[in-house]
């Protein structure tokens, strides 16, 4: 950790932090806009995320403050909470609000919270805050609640506390990361496996566009719908719960149900998107990290296209990594609208790769990428007061 979140815990609450925690932010590999649609995703967690210090207090008050951000919240413990503005603090508040809700009694906490992941970029510093939370305040009161119920809980929280219509990928990849794999989630059921994510020869290199991302929520929340529209016309012949419970070729011979190219292109991109994952699986399960790069390529495509979430930004990256020979894939990931993208770089060309992408991305846009080197990390985690 970059900061001594230790002593400036003291310092800020004169008091000495009972345990501290972490939980990592993610990017998805592939399987993108999908969640929320039935499918499967292949997210993994990262090496960056959310630091948390942690204690009770006796004065029946709420502390939360950040090292990132000024605005603290200092509450009195009540029965219930609504969403306050639009301050970081809601995500914890939001947690503590649902746990209250479902039963469990928690009393006064001073919270620190210290992030290195790039905020609002797209790698799940939002979920990664809730898991933190729910995980911390589980631990700390014994209350034994699975990762899965976790995961739930803080999905819950986004939906309505936050009015994020997200599905469950974020929380799910925060809780359940685990170094070297990653995570092929079905977000119907829930039911999930590790992938060993070797990426040998090669760097999974984080591409954050820097680009402000004003709108994201309610952009995130029209495709939510959009969706939804083109599921409710196409159920009027195929009986399904989910888009991507249809197949291309029931889509060919439905899609005229839609009646609406917008939807249409929408519905499109969901079903090549889902079974583009489970090509990207066997690609893995073939150690055959060309073919999962194509795929790479080819979702980025069909978001650009067809879901119409990247922008300039993202695409000029994405254009770049084709024209350099030696990256083998890359797409923007998660929500899109700016944000991060992923790229499979080689390693000995990982140096060059930085600063051409750099060079060229500035002229186009007009400010600099920041990038990263990254690998497949575990989930939230108690941390060993040594650790920081
Ligand atoms: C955001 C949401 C996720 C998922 C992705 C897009 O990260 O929080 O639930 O929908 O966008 O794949």
């Amino acid at each position: 950790m970059k900061v001594n979140l230790v002593q400036e815990f003291r310092i800020r609450f004169h008091q000495e932090p009972q345990q501290i925690f972490f939980c990592p932010g993610r990017v998805n590999l592939i399987g993108e806009h999908i969640d929320y649609n039935g499918g499967c995703v292949m997210p993994c967690a990262i090496s960056m995320g959310t630091y948390l210090a942690v204690s009770k207090n006796t004065d029946k008050r709420l502390r939360f403050q950040c090292m990132n951000f000024p605005e603290a919240a200092d509450l009195h413990l009540q029965e219930s909470y609504s969403k306050a503005g639009s301050q970081w603090f809601n995500y914890p508040l939001g947690v503590i609000n649902e746990l209250i809700q479902n039963g469990h009694s928690v009393s006064g906490l001073n919270m620190l919270f210290y992030g290195d992941l790039p905020i609002g970029s797209g790698l799940s510093s939002s979920a990664a805050i809730e898991v933190l939370t729910a995980f911390a305040v589980s631990n700390l009161f014994g209350l034994n609640i699975s990762l899965k119920d976790i995961s739930l809980l803080c999905k819950k929280v986004e939906n309505e506390f936050i009015g994020v219509n997200c599905g469950i990928m974020d929380q799910f990849a925060v809780a359940f990361g685990k170094k070297d794999n990653a995570i092929l989630l079905n977000c119907d059921t829930l039911v999930y496996e590790y992938l060993p994510f070797e990426t040998r020869d090669y760097v999974l290199t984080i591409i954050n566009s820097n680009k402000p991302r004003n709108l994201v929520e309610s952009k995130y929340n029209e495709r939510f719908t959009e969706c939804g529209k083109a599921l409710k016309a196409l159920k009027k012949e195929l009986p399904v719960q989910h888009l991507c419970a249809i197949n291309f070729h029931e889509y060919s011979a439905h899609r005229h149900l839609i009646n609406d190219p917008v939807l249409e292109r929408r519905a499109l991109h969901v079903i090549a998107e889902n079974l583009r994952v489970g090509e990207a699986v066997d690609a893995l399960k073939a150690r055959d990290l060309f073919t999962f790069g194509k795929l790479m390529y080819a979702s980025h495509q069909s978001l650009k296209e067809f879901y119409e979430v990247s922008g300039k930004e993202l695409d000029t990256i994405v254009d770049f990594c084709k024209s350099f020979d030696s990256c083998i894939g890359a797409r923007m990931t998660g929500a899109g609208f700016g944000g991060c993208a992923i790229a499979l770089v080689k390693k000995n060309r990982y140096d060059y790769f930085i600063a051409e992408l750099s060079l060229y991305y500035e002229k186009q846009i007009g400010y600099k990428p920041d990038v990263f080197a990254s690998e497949a990390g575990d989930g939230v985690r108690l941390l060993d007061q040594t650790e920081n």
